[in-house]
């Protein structure tokens, strides 16, 4: 399973990217908010230490207008993704990006056949948001294990980005079921190191170094 980060802050990004938990990053409007920066110089400076795909997302409502950002996006760094929301014109403007090979996300996906409708169009990811699935009373987690079982029964290569992850265990769980990346907000991945009993075998050890014997000269 890939990781990619959830963030446009600089200093997350590249905390995690030292980590080794940064196989890409994905952005949206209210992540470009908090990073309170210009969103072209964001991007551009995200893609300077970042070699995985950047998702960045299109403002548009017509395809046309998604086109035209989507063509000035590309030009902010080498390996940049369009990211469009789950809508007939999103859906046009894929299609015509796929046939491109320009790479796309399609976001704000929260059913299975919207998932279906990105594959069909051409789409490199889809992003099923679980967490906002969960605060309204939904199983987020279900709409990754019906998307997994459309994409193998139709071979599609669209890849399963599991969006709006909000704790470890929607990793855990969606790492089960097969989503092929999870994107993650970055106090979310530094949590996946912790365990009580790594920490107290770390203390132990050191205290046990201390106690050594001595050999004599
Ligand atoms: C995905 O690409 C979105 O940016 C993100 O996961 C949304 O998460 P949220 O529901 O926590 O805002």
């Amino acid at each position: 399973m890939e990781f990619f980060i959830d963030s446009a802050n600089i200093e997350d990004i590249k905390k995690a990217k030292d980590m080794g938990l940064v196989d890409g990053v994905t952005t949206n409007p209210t992540l470009i908010k908090k990073a309170g920066k210009d969103h072209k110089a964001t991007i551009q400076e995200i893609s300077q230490f970042i070699d995985g795909p950047i998702s960045v997302e299109t403002l548009g409502h017509t395809a046309e207008e998604m086109l035209e950002e989507a063509n000035e996006y590309i030009t902010w760094g080498n390996n940049i993704v369009i990211k469009i929301v789950m809508t007939p014109e999103g859906m046009k403007a894929v299609k015509q990006l796929s046939a491109k090979n320009i790479k796309t996300n399609v976001t704000l996906v929260f059913s299975p056949l919207q998932g279906l409708i990105a594959a069909k169009a051409g789409a490199t990811y889809i992003s099923p948001f679980l967490g906002r699935l969960d605060d309204i009373g939904h199983d987020g987690l279900t709409i990754i294990e019906q998307t997994r079982t459309i994409f193998d029964n139709y071979k599609f290569k669209t890849k399963i980005l599991a969006a709006s992850i909000r704790h470890p265990m929607h990793i855990l769980d969606s790492a089960q079921m097969g989503a092929d990346v999870a994107t993650v907000p970055a106090g979310t991945l530094f949590k996946l190191f912790e365990h009580p009993l790594t920490a107290n075998g770390i203390e132990a050890f050191i205290k046990d170094s201390k106690a050594w014997a001595t050999s004599a000269v």
